[in-house]
C-alpha cells in the first residue's frame, strides 16, 4: 500500500486539536481548577426559540409520511437558496441567482474543498496569520511541497501585522489563488471597502482567484466595512464567497454554510471557458448528499424576520463581551486589535514571550484558555487569540484573570 505522504509528514495535529489535548492533559494533572475557555471559536449561547422550533418541527415533519423527504437537492432546498438571497445579498444591493449559491455543511468543509477546483500545481497565496484549514487542505493534496521551518516550501504568504495595519501587500508574481478572511479569523481586523478594492483589481488584473471567507459577517459594526465582496465592483468575475451559520445563528453543531460562485467566474483550460460554479456542482454532487431537511429549515428561520431579530441579540451579546475583553486588556496595558468588527481580540503578548509560552502561562497560571498566534502562522508569533463565544460572567472572570497574571 502506497500512502499520502503529504498527509503524514503534515504537523501533529490540526491547531484546535491540539489545544484541547494540551488543556485535557492540564485538566489531569490539576483537577480542581475551573478553566475558562476563550481558545477555540465554539458559541456557547443555545439555539434561539424561532430557530430550534422550526429545526424540531421539521425533524418531527419527517416521521410523517406526509412530510418525510428523501435526499434533500445538492445545492440546497430553492426555500433556503431563496432566503439566503433576500436576506443576506438584496439588503446589500447584491443580485445572486439561485445558480450560483450552494448549501453545504460549513464553511470549514467548503474553504478545505474548494482548492480542488484547481490544478495540482497551482499557486496559493494565504495571509499569514491565517485559518489553518486554507494551508492544511492544499498541503494535504501535495499542492504546497515540502514543510519548512516557517510554513511551506510552495506557499506564498502574506504577512498582515501592526505593522502594515493587517491588510496584506501583494506580490507582483500573482498566485493562482488567495484566500482572504475579513472580518479576519484570527486577527478580528476587517478590511474596508478601500481595501478589498484594491485586491480585487489586482486579483482581476492578475487571474487569480480570490476564496472569501465571510463567516464573521455578522459581527461588522463599521459602515466602511463590506459585508460581502460582491459588494466591490469586478468581485464577481474573481471572487467565491464561503459564508457560515455557525457564528452567527448559533450552528457550530447543526452545521449548516453557504458559498457563493458567480456565473462570470470562469477560466479557460484545454481551448474551453469553464464555469467555477460548474466544477464545484460536479464535485459536490458525487461527494455529497446535501445537508438535511430540518437543519435547512432551521437556517432558513434564522433568516426570516423573527430568527433575525433572536440572531441580532446573540451576535450582540458575543460583541459586548469582546468589548470587555479589548477594554479591560487594553486598561492592564496590552496592545489589542480586534474585537470591534469581530468576536475576536488579537493580543500582543507581553514582553515578547512566545506565544505558546503565553499560552502555558495563562492555562497554568490564570486557568484561561486561549489560542497561541504562532498556531495561526509565523506572522502570528508574538500575538495570541481570544474569543467572546463565551458568558458575560466568564468573559469578565477570564480579564481579571488574565489581568492578574501578567
Ligand atoms: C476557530 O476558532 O478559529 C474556528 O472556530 C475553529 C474551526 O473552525 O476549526
Amino acid at each position: 500500500m502506497r500512502i499520502n505522504t503529504h498527509l503524514a509528514d503534515m504537523n501533529k495535529a490540526y491547531l484546535f486539536a491540539e489545544i484541547a489535548a494540551r488543556v485535557a492533559e492540564y485538566s489531569k494533572e490539576q483537577p480542581p481548577h475551573e478553566i475558562i475557555r476563550l481558545g477555540i471559536g465554539d458559541v456557547t449561547l443555545p439555539l434561539t426559540p424561532h430557530v430550534a422550533k422550526a429545526f424540531s418541527d421539521a425533524a418531527l415533519s419527517m416521521g410523517t409520511p406526509e412530510g418525510f423527504r428523501g435526499y434533500p437537492p445538492y445545492e440546497g432546498y430553492d426555500f433556503l437558496l431563496d432566503a439566503i438571497i433576500r436576506n443576506d445579498y438584496a439588503p446589500l444591493g447584491v443580485t445572486i441567482g439561485r445558480d450560483e449559491v450552494f448549501v453545504s455543511d460549513g464553511a470549514k468543509s467548503d474553504t478545505g474543498n474548494i482548492q480542488e477546483l484547481l490544478s495540482a500545481d497551482a499557486r496559493i497565496a494565504v495571509t499569514d496569520p491565517v485559518y489553518p484549514v486554507y494551508v492544511d487542505s492544499n498541503a494535504m493534496v501535495g499542492r504546497l511541497g515540502k514543510r519548512t521551518a516557517t510554513g511551506y516550501e510552495r506557499l506564498v504568504t502574506l504577512p498582515c501585522t501592526a505593522e502594515n495595519g493587517f491588510a496584506p501587500d501583494l506580490p507582483e508574481d500573482a498566485p493562482d489563488a488567495l484566500y482572504l478572511c475579513s472580518p479576519n479569523n484570527p486577527t478580528g481586523m476587517a478590511l474596508t471597502r478601500k481595501q478589498l478594492g484594491h485586491i480585487v483589481n489586482w486579483a482581476r488584473a492578475h487571474g487569480t482567484l480570490i476564496v472569501f471567507d465571510a463567516a464573521y459577517k455578522a459581527y461588522i459594526t463599521d459602515p466602511d466595512v463590506p459585508h460581502s465582496i460582491f459588494e466591490i465592483e469586478g468581485a464577481r468575475e474573481c471572487a467565491v464567497e464561503c459564508c457560515s451559520f455557525s457564528k452567527n445563528a448559533g450552528f457550530t453543531g447543526v452545521r449548516c454554510a453557504y458559498t457563493v460562485i458567480p456565473r462570470e467566474l470562469t477560466a479557460t483550460a484545454d481551448g474551453r471557458t469553464i464555469r467555477l460554479g460548474d466544477l464545484w456542482r460536479r464535485r459536490s454532487e458525487s461527494r455529497s448528499n446535501g445537508v438535511s431537511y430540518p437543519v435547512q429549515c432551521a437556517a432558513a428561520a434564522s433568516l426570516d424576520d423573527i430568527g433575525r431579530a433572536e440572531i441580532n441579540a446573540l451576535v450582540s451579546h458575543y460583541l459586548a463581551n469582546a468589548c470587555i475583553i479589548l477594554d479591560g486588556l487594553k486598561q492592564a496595558g496590552l496592545t489589542c486589535y480586534g474585537g470591534v468588527n469581530s468576536p475576536y481580540v488579537w493580543l500582543k503578548t507581553p514582553d515578547g514571550m512566545s506565544s505558546w509560552d503565553f499560552f502555558d502561562m495563562l492555562l497554568r497560571k490564570a486557568q484561561v484558555v486561549g489560542t497561541p498566534g504562532a498556531g495561526f502562522g509565523a506572522a502570528g508569533e508574538g500575538y495570541f487569540r481570544l474569543t467572546a463565544f463565551n458568558s458575560e460572567e466568564n468573559t469578565r472572570r477570564a480579564v481579571e484573570r488574565i489581568i492578574s497574571t501578567i
